[in-house]
């Protein structure tokens, strides 16, 4: 039988070596399950199978030839095709526009446009049951869901007629009924004969959709197993192994809970999220953990004003607030660090100082105080070298820096505002090891001077290093909490993965 063989993968970024030799093969109309705890390197593999990423070393083989595939028009060429983690629909441009974007049949000219979209609307027309209202071929992605936008995104690759389809979490935003939808579609495609590689952290998905599955862990082939000869219990096992245990929250006392919560929120619902309460004391670090994608970013921006959100009430430090938007949260003392710098954190084109004045410029203007520009450049020259920010020179731009000093500086841009409670989405996502440690020192001394913090991370190891409690959600609500020596980086790998179905059934 026909088949993809990935073997002997290196790949280094810097100084993390990401694969260590690991492999994968995939058979024509197999879904192959590819599991292995955050970090270990699911989705680079996933990129240089698609030509995103060039390995240090690597053998590619489709039918026993050898495979040369030194970008995506290569994986597109041998119709191998990804939906990668990081999804890449253009927002400004409609549904249509981005399903067809890149197709076999755009890229050859030989359907008509008008050919083109009667597809789109047939595949529209398939997935309208689980896509939500009011969305069309016309209808702008930007404002759409997460759900709805990885919905599309596997759209968008199936339209291209993929033989291999790789798909990395790409249910992570999913509903139960979306997912019922994605896996009728992808049985419809291996029934076709086409190989699939389906990466995801639900244990559930994975028993009931792969007939192989392939465990990596530290960039490295643990194991490939027959689906049907094991459970959940070996393969949580086989994830997480012996990993070593993160050394926890290091000296750090236990900040007290007894007096007044800086920030106290209940019964906030928005998309994606459902009657969330939490409180925040100072000097805490409250982690937000869980699977990827289960409403924490989306509670960060509901907290925030920065999108939809209505709670039945939030305090800071005990007077009742309301923010319809981030300035009445910026100015009730909140901060919040956006995770994705590049859509998000930064004006990349702007200079590096503008970038770590803009919060503080847009309050001082509003209260009609004059803009000293030599305060404004002495504040962020004193935020530089208090952040140990590798740059050129204040005016440069802030495309000119390395990821762990550009996110350092939408660390800087926040704390010049002096926040009371700082929200943290994923802030050391990317970020090499470096600044990382000197992100995760900044976040201690906030804490040491009373401010409460909450922290998402995709990184467990991140979160046992940091959190003093961690809030585990699934599907928007939480469903758990770990505290003080109970948070570890085992016990929230399996909190996230030995959620059963008891714990979330709607009630
Ligand atoms: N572009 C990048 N630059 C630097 N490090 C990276 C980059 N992409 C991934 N890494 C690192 O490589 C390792 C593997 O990451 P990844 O392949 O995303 O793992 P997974 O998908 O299993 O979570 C991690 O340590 C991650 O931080
Ligand atoms: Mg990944």
């Amino acid at each position: 039988m026909a088949s993809l063989d990935i073997t002997g993968v290196d790949k280094r970024y810097g100084g993390v070596q990401a694969l260590k030799g690991a492999s994968l093969s995939v058979a024509e109309g197999e879904v192959h399950g590819l599991l292995g705890p955050n970090g270990s390197g699911k989705s680079t593999l996933n990129k240089v199978m698609a030509g995103a990423v060039r390995p240090d070393a690597a053998t590619i083989r489709l039918d026993g030839q050898d495979l040369r595939i030194h970008g995506p028009q290569d994986a597109h060429h041998h119709r191998i095709e990804s939906v990668y983690q990081q999804l890449s629909l253009i927002p400004h441009l409609t549904v249509a526009e981005n399903l067809v974007l890149g197709t076999e049949a755009a890229r050859a000219g030989w359907l008509t446009p008008k050919a083109q979209l009667v597809e789109v609307d047939a595949m529209l027309e398939r997935l309208s049951p689980v896509l939500g209202g009011g969305i069309g071929p016309r209808t702008r992605v930007g404002s759409l869901n997460p759900g709805t936008k990885q919905l599309l995104e596997f759209a968008k690759v199936v339209l291209r007629r993929p033989r291999f389809l790789v798909l990395d979490e790409a249910t992570a935003s999913l509903h139960r009924d979306q997912v019922a939808l994605l896996f009728a579609m992808v049985r419809e495609l291996t029934a076709e004969g086409v190989g699939v590689v389906f990466v995801s952290h639900r244990m559930e998905e994975v028993l009931d959709l792969c007939d192989r599955a392939t465990i990596i862990r530290n960039g490295l082939n643990v194991a490939t197993v027959d689906v049907k000869d094991t459970d959940e219990q070996e393969l949580v096992r086989l994830m997480v192994g012996d990993l070593a245990r993160a050394a926890g929250r290091g000296e750090r006392p236990a900040p007290s809970r007894d007096g007044q919560p800086v920030l106290s929120v209940r019964g906030l619902q928005a998309e994606g999220l459902a009657d969330v309460s939490l409180d925040v004391h100072p000097g805490e670090i409250v982690g937000l953990g869980g699977l990827q994608g289960q409403g924490q970013s989306e509670l960060l921006t509901g907290i925030f004003g920065a999108s939809p959100a209505q709670a039945e009430r939030i305090e800071v430090a005990g007077d009742p607030v309301e923010f319809r938007n981030p300035r009445s949260a910026i100015a009730a003392g909140l901060a919040l660090v956006p995770g994705d710098r590049a859509s998000e954190g930064l004006y990349s084109v702007r200079s590096i100082q503008e970038n770590i004045s803009t919060v503080t410029l847009g309050r001082r203007a509003r209260a009609g105080l004059v803009i000293d520009a030599r305060a404004e450049k002495e504040a962020a020259t004193s935020q530089v070298d208090a952040l140990r920010i590798k740059i050129g020179a204040l005016a440069d731009a802030v495309s000119t820096l390395s990821g762990g000093n550009a996110q350092k500086v939408v660390v800087a841009k926040w704390l010049l505002s002096e926040p009371r409670i700082v929200l943290l989405d994923d802030p050391t996502k990317g970020v090499d090891v470096g600044a990382k440690a000197e992100i995760y020192a900044i976040i201690r001394d906030l804490t040491a001077q009373g401010v409460g913090v909450i922290l998402n991370s995709s990184d467990d190891v991140e979160l046992a290093e940091l959190a003093d409690r961690v809030l585990v959600l699934y599907e928007g609500r939480i469903v758990q909490e770990l505290e003080g020596t109970d948070v570890t980086h085992d016990n929230l790998v399996a909190a996230a993965l030995r959620i059963s179905d008891d714990d979330t059934k709607e009630s």
